[in-house]
């Protein structure tokens, strides 16, 4: 297939996929069918243990489905190389970021991946250099890395993503430990950027600040659920943190 060719399918497609971890009788992932694509601002929200983070895995082929399908760019993929290509592609900032942070310092954290992708040391530090100067981080670079705080964490972990400027990306829970202020701060970088993403929250002001639509994960489908009920708050009341419709006067 070539390049303009495979351009015209989604990034990523999962296919009624289904997987359980080894020992559970029922399936976690339950015959889910999800689309990543280039432009798409997604969110995905569902109780702790719903399998949100697992399906993010599947789809980065860190797991692998027990049935159904994976397609990268129109065509079904399951070898390790397939998924190494796809992982050149998508990015994905973890829920932890210690998994995801291992670098003495944060400049070569984020200069591993250009790195890993083939970048000169010169161009690789120019990059990450860039890369931390447009998420205001350049104060950071020559920091030890596992010193950082939580947030510093989440926001390195998000440059070292988008230092190999990747086609879509993954984001799983990215405003744990963010103050007010910089959450705020990822909220305008992620609407500034031109390439799709999926995001784990359960803030649901958060991604309706950054998403076009929300996945609710449900049984182990992610299914659409409302935008329209989505709406931000600034003040609390009972159904504060769920979708809801006020009536209108
Ligand atoms: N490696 C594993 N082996 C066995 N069970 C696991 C493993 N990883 C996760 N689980 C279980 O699978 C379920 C889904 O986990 P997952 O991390 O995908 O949930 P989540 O929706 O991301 O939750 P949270 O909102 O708390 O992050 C949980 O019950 C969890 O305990
Ligand atoms: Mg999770």
């Amino acid at each position: 297939m070539t390049a303009d060719a495979a351009s015209t399918f989604p990034l990523v497609q999962l296919r009624q996929v289904s997987f359980g971890y080894p020992g559970s009788k029922q399936m976690l992932i339950d015959q889910a069918d999800v689309t990543v694509d280039r432009r798409q601002r997604i969110g995905l929200i569902g109780p702790n243990g719903s399998g949100k983070t697992t399906l993010l895995h599947l789809i980065m082929g860190l797991l692998r489905p027990t049935g159904g399908s994976v397609l990268f760019k129109g065509r079904e993929i399951s070898s390790k190389e397939d998924f190494r290509l796809l992982r050149r592609s998508i990015g994905m900032v973890f829920q932890d970021s210690d998994d995801q942070l291992f670098s003495p310092t944060v400049l070569e954290d984020v200069a591993f991946g250009p790195l890993n992708l083939g970048l000169s040391k010169k161009e690789a530090l120019h990059v990450s250099r860039r890369t931390l100067d447009n998420l205001e981080l350049s104060r950071l670079a020559e920091r030890v890395t596992h010193q950082l705080s939580g947030g510093e964490k989440k926001l390195v972990s998000l440059a070292t993503i988008l230092s190999m400027q990747p086609e879509a990306m993954l984001l799983d829970e990215p405003t744990n430990n963010l103050d007010l202020a910089t959450r705020t701060r990822l909220t305008a970088i992620l609407n500034r950027l031109e390439i799709g993403y999926m995001i784990i929250s359960h803030d649901w002001d958060f991604l309706t600040e950054t998403c076009d639509e929300v996945y609710d994960m449900n049984e182990g489908k992610a299914l659409r659920s409302g935008i329209d009920s989505l709406h931000s708050h600034r003040h609390a009341h009972v159904w504060g943190d769920r979708p809801h419709e006020h009536a209108r006067c």
